[in-house]
């Protein structure tokens, strides 16, 4: 999609569809209405509202043929936020109606007047990622034609500053659009090597190094944990390690992501049953999620260091399988006794994790699709945010809210770390069924070593059996925004 800045006026844009954000039907007082009205034929608006029993809350939307009055043919009502909330949110989600609306169209424009730059590169981020069409395993003739092939942002003035936020925004949609295409993937395609693969070949676009780990280096890492999880698998695990290091200025802080990359869970010898295993295919949103962040970093040429551990295996249940009982010694040197082997993305994050800490980052933040538990205590549409450092929550909590992304922290209580003591090996990795978010951030939290640390657990909204808000159905690319907006805070 091409995006490109107008100054002209609402009236004389030139598009197939026309989409202006309002908060009140009273056209009298909303400028942009009335400057519609006097050309539409004064009266016309309020009529069409009521008519429609439009009302301008959010989630609402009319479209009305303009015909020959305006340079638009049709214009798009999408009912918004009042200005007191999120500006950005509200812009994102213009930039998804119309991209969602433009069904054959060929080009849109969106009103933007008095639109600050973060809110031109969220329309921008809404405008491609709501177009977004998860039809890369559809045969031909049912894959579905592009809609929207150019749009307009209809802006005051056409500054660098604001091309700059449309290039941007653009970056950091095809960001999420690499995370959704990777979830979206059936598990018998993307494998642990094939999701290296991918990160390979995306991170050579955007000047990202990209080591990958076999089974042999991780072995010779004494990554026994992660190798575990592995071990019923016909396929073998990967680590990939992403790096963006600007050069000039030289970055002051550096950030390391962790990503859980299971790309198929199907809980192992303590199998799931069915209904619960059929979407397992997102449990590598993490590990995508973290390679979405990594290539959105380099793209903005942001002045910090970021790094992204993607660790990569397959839960499966062939003759080799690890059960529970068994023990393995971490990289980390402690023992663990595996009680369910269901709970395998913590076995595989402790040994990336402790690989982590030793790249010595200022913050160590890993997302991952860790517990049911989460899903059951927060919903589907918000994230559970688990810390050791209070400023650094409070400075991401800071970030999401400026994105519209949902998070929610929970106590690291100390008094659950005793359901983790075992009688047989240093530690067991799993507790009761009582706080089983917060005993499996307990258990992560013995292989960070001092790091300030902040464990995203993104079981819901990582993959969504229902479109929500901004979001599509399937995989999301939820954390991207938020990741993006506080790295830009660090800088
Ligand atoms: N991948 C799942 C968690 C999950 C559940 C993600 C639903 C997305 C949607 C994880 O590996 C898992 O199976 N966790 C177990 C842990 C339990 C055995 C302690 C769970 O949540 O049931
Ligand atoms: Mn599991
Ligand atoms: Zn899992």
């Amino acid at each position: 999609m091409k995006i490109s800045l107008s100054t002209a006026s609402v009236t004389r844009v030139k598009t197939d569809l026309l989409v202006v954000g309002v908060s009140s039907t009273d056209v009298a007082s909303t400028p942009v209405l009335s400057e519609l009205d006097a050309a539409l034929g004064a009266g016309r608006l309020a009529k069409l509202f009521a008519d429609e029993r439009f009302d301008a809350k959010p989630g609402s939307a009319l479209c009305v043929p303009a015909g020959s009055e305006v340079g638009a043919q049709w214009v798009l009502f999408v009912g918004i936020e009042p200005e007191s909330a999120s500006a950005l949110r509200t812009a994102r989600m213009l930039g998804v109606h119309a991209a969602r609306a433009a069904k054959a169209r060929k080009t849109a424009a969106l009103v933007l007047a008095g639109a600050e730059a973060a809110s031109v590169r969220a329309a921008a981020e809404g405008l491609v990622t709501g177009a977004y069409q998860n039809d890369a395993h559809k045969s031909g003739r049912n894959r579905r034609p592009a809609a929207l092939g150019r749009a307009t942002l209809v802006v005051d003035k056409a500054t660098a500053a604001l091309r700059r936020a449309v290039s941007d925004g653009v970056a950091i949609a095809e960001s999420i659009e690499v995370v959704r295409d990777l979830v979206n993937g059936p598990p018998n395609v993307v494998t642990p090597d094939h999701l290296a693969k991918a990160a390979r070949s995306h991170a050579r676009k955007h000047g990202v190094r990209c080591t990958v780990w076999d089974q042999k280096k991780l072995e010779a890492a004494g990554m026994e944990l992660f190798l575990a999880v592995n071990k019923g698998s016909a396929v073998e695990p990967r680590m990939i390690h992403l790096v963006y290091k600007p050069t000039d200025p030289k970055p002051t802080k550096k950030v390391v992501f962790v990503g859980k990359g299971i790309t198929f869970d199907s809980g192992g010898l303590c199998i799931k049953p069915g209904p619960s295993m059929t979407t397992m295919k997102c449990d590598m949103a993490g590990a995508a999620t973290t390679l979405g962040i990594v290539l959105a970093a380099a793209r903005l040429r942001l002045p910090v260091e970021v790094h992204g551990l993607l660790g990569s295996a397959e839960n499966m249940t062939g003759a080799a399988a690890y059960r529970p009982g068994d023990v393995y010694t971490s990289r980390e040197g402690k023992t663990v006794e595996i009680i369910n082997t269901d709970a395998e993305g913590r076995l595989v994050l402790a040994d990336v994790l402790s690989y982590a800490k030793d790249q010595k980052p200022d913050y160590l933040i890993d997302h991952a699709t860790l517990t049911g538990a989460c899903l059951v205590a927060l919903g589907p549409y918000r994230a559970g945010m688990m810390s050791n450092d209070d400023e650094l929550a409070d400075a991401y909590q800071a970030a999401a809210s400026l994105e519209g992304e949902r998070y929610w922290r929970l106590p690291l209580d100390d008094d659950l770390r005793k359901q983790l003591e075992s009688s047989t090996a240093d530690i067991k990795h799993v507790g009761t069924r009582l706080g089983g978010t917060i005993t499996a951030a307990l258990f992560l939290r013995e292989f960070i070593g001092d790091a300030k640390w902040l464990h995203l657990d993104i079981a819901g909204p990582a993959f969504l059996e229902e479109a929500n808000g901004p979001y599509p159905k399937g995989g999301t690319g939820f954390g991207v925004a938020t990741a993006l907006r506080f790295l830009e805070g660090l800088a």
